[in-house]
């Protein structure tokens, strides 16, 4: 049985939330250094902080499929 290192959650209309002992890594395959365990990453696509969130999903507007 594999031990868990993290997990992902999809906010209901918002980012996704990465718990746990990740490494993201940019288009150029270089790590982002998160600075913390818990990471809020954008998928609206409107974030000015890419990858991660900044909220700007709150007020677009932006909605997740059920
Ligand atoms: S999901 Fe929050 S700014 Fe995109």
């Amino acid at each position: 049985m594999l031990e868990r290192q993290g997990s992902i959650e999809l906010c209901p209309d918002g980012p996704l939330l990465l718990r746990g002992d990740f490494e993201i890594l940019g288009a150029d395959g270089e790590p982002i250094d998160a600075h913390r365990k818990t990471v809020a990453l954008c998928r609206c696509g409107l974030s000015s902080i890419k990858p991660f969130c900044d909220g700007t999903h709150k007020a677009s507007g932006f909605r997740t499929e059920e």
